[in-house]
């Protein structure tokens, strides 16, 4: 909790720097940039946006090197992008836990990174608030890349590139914590995906064969309260009944501090879910089949397990074999080849 609080504090103080000039003389990239008008039309206004951190391909093109160079870790050999690769949409490769710094590793499943303009909290259970704020949490945990901000502002102010990266970006004479928060946010924010089977079926280029298209309506029916269309997730938190009663992992209890949250995490997207095994917050399941049987029958009851999840008074979905199948088949269809070979978005 205190962690969290620290978080938040600093974005406080991040927010409270100022603004600066930045030079804009270069172009927006139109496809690329979450913000409105440029969204993808069947998405709904990103929550994030670029004020006063205006967008500009510069400023992009630095935040994707800072994510890809593993300067940023104590010993210089991790980067973000070792854990959150492109072709598993920015998840990590298919291991429970990703090695951070001297091989260690953390409690929680490293995440997809994509739609992040339209997040409203981040982590497993929502502890950090601000996509600004948020590379703060892995560049400074020990079990990640162990680094202490200051050093890494030290670092780069003496790097043979970055001073000048940055002053192209931001006219400031040297590189400070905001610069690289910006920069990061501008490369992460920008990292869309919505060119899917599902997105060109909604966009009328496309039709789902028989069996995707019953796997879509038992989704609309037992699935889509949650992981809410077109973004295939609303955003809560909710226990989705994987755990009896009090475990290692609280979840969003961690950070709200009430009952009622106890073992319950961010609902995550579905989107290019076919690429980011295993499954849940710890990794827990292998595969898709495994975690529609919890759904179906294995979803256990406790006092915080959401009532959706409860069907005639049992828990579970009661789905038979052959309707998890098609909503298997369905889920494929948000796999979003182009997006996790686009150039461009990888170093
Ligand atoms: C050692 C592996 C590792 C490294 C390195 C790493 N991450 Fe992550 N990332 C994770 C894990 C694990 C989580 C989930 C943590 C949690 O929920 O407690 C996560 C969560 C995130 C999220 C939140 C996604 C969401 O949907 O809420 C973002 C954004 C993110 N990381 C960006 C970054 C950035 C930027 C860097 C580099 C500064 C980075 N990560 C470095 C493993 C890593
Ligand atoms: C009550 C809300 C709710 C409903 C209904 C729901 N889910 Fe989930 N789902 C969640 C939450 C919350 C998680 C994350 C839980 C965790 O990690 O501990 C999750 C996780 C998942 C994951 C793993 C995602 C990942 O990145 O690891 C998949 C796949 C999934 N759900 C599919 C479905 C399908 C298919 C249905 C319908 C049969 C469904 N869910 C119904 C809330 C829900």
């Amino acid at each position: 909790m205190l962690r969290r609080i620290i978080y938040i504090a600093s974005f406080t103080i991040l927010w409270s720097m100022g603004s600066c000039t930045r030079n804009n003389d270069d172009t927006v990239i139109p496809d690329v940039v979450a913000d409105a008008p440029d969204r993808p039309a069947h998405f709904p206004e990103a929550y994030y946006k670029h004020n006063p951190n205006t967008y500009s391909k510069a400023g992009y093109e630095l935040g994707r090197k800072l994510f890809f160079d593993p300067l940023l870790s104590i010993d210089n050999t991790i980067s973000c992008g070792s854990c959150h690769k492109q072709q598993y949409a920015f998840a990590d490769i298919p291991v429970a836990f990703s090695s951070g710094v001297n091989g260690l590793k953390g409690r929680r499943h490293t995440p997809a990174i994509f739609n992040m303009a339209w997040n409203k909290s981040f982590m497993w259970d929502g502890g950090v608030n601000h996509l600004e704020v948020m590379p703060l949490a892995p560049l400074t945990n020990p079990v990640e890349m162990g680094e202490s901000i200051g050093h890494i502002v030290y670092k780069l102010n003496r790097h043979k590139d970055y001073p000048s990266l940055f002053k192209k970006v931001f006219s400031r004479d040297s590189i400070d914590d905001q610069q690289m928060f910006w920069a990061l946010a501008q490369y992460m924010s920008n990292l869309v995906s919505a060119t899917s089977k599902y997105d060109d079926v909604y966009r009328g280029k496309t039709s789902f064969t028989q069996e995707e298209l019953e796997g879509y309506m038992l989704f609309k029916n037992n699935c889509a309260t949650c992981h809410a269309e077109p973004l295939l997730t609303d955003y809560s938190f909710r226990n989705n009944g994987i755990d009896t009663v009090y475990t290692a992992d609280s979840g969003r209890y961690r950070i709200s501090q009430l009952s009622q949250d106890w073992g319950a995490f961010k609902v995550p997207t579905l989107r290019n879910i076919a690429v980011t095994a295993p499954y849940m917050h710890d990794g827990r399941f292998a595969t898709l089949q495994q975690v529609l049987q919890h759904y179906a029958t294995g979803v256990k009851s406790s006092a915080t397990v959401s009532p959706l999840l409860i069907k005639n008074g049992t828990p579970g979905l009661q789905l038979n074999t052959e309707e998890q199948q098609k909503i298997i088949a369905f889920l494929q269809t948000l796999t979003d080849y182009k997006f996790l070979s686009k150039e461009g978005l990888s170093e």
